[in-house]
């Protein structure tokens, strides 16, 4: 099933409720945490976690661009994640294993997330118990950058290695993502589609949202 989830990694923080609320059509609500060293920005971190799942019940799709985020695991998912998903460059093969039993423990569901660079036979080790999987489309960072592409590729090589090891595994693609560029991404295989500008940025983010569930 398609799901779209915004990301408010666009929304205006001082009204971060009002906007919340804007999106109450979409499926998952899609969080930004950057720690300026994986990543050159600074965002969103536990405590604005804990709060935001105080207002609202919409499904937390936490995505962590920190370096080492075994680290936070317990934090995020107390704090209220339904899902997070940790970057496979941001830390060794074994501490990710680590990440993704601490996700386990807490019973939250599990995510790898992929940089450009990263090929799509990386999730290999882990695919087999993940929920999901997380195909960047731009270098992660920013909202607002131009959708990559060649990330079609990739797209393609982790829903044919989805569909062979663990098919009810989703498949998300996060960056650029707008009515342009939802129908290539659906058509290569991936089925959560994260909007940041393209949902806020629209004047009505309802209808922003219902054009991204029917691009196909
Ligand atoms: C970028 C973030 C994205 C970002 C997407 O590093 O992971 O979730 O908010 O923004 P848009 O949709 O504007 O590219
Ligand atoms: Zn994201």
């Amino acid at each position: 099933m398609l799901k779209i989830a915004p990301s408010i990694l666009s929304a205006d923080f001082c009204n971060l409720e009002r906007d919340i609320g804007r999106v109450s059509a979409a499926d998952w609500l899609h969080v930004d945490v950057m720690d300026g060293a994986f990543v050159p920005n600074l965002t969103i971190g536990v405590p604005v976690v804990a709060s935001i799942r105080k207002h609202t019940g919409m499904f937390l799709d936490v995505h962590l661009m920190i370096d080492k985020p075994v680290r936070y695991i317990d934090q995020f998912c107390q704090a209220g994640a339904d899902l997070l998903s940790v970057h496979l460059e941001a830390d060794h093969p074994a501490r990710i294993a680590d990440a993704l039993r601490a996700m386990e423990a807490n019973g939250v569901k599990k995510a790898v997330a992929l940089r450009p660079i990263t090929s799509a036979k990386a999730v290999l080790p882990y695919l087999e118990r993940l929920d999901m999987v997380l195909v960047m489309t731009v270098e992660p960072g920013f909202g607002g950058q131009k959708f990559m592409e060649s990330q079609l590729d990739t797209i393609r090589e982790v829903r044919a290695l989805i569909d062979k090891y663990n098919p009810a595994c989703e498949l998300e693609v996060d960056g650029g993502i707008g009515p342009g560029t939802a129908e290539q991404v659906i058509e290569a295989g991936a089925n959560v589609l994260v909007a940041g500008s393209a949902v806020y940025g629209a004047e009505d983010p309802a209808k922003a949202i219902e054009l991204l569930r029917t691009a196909r």
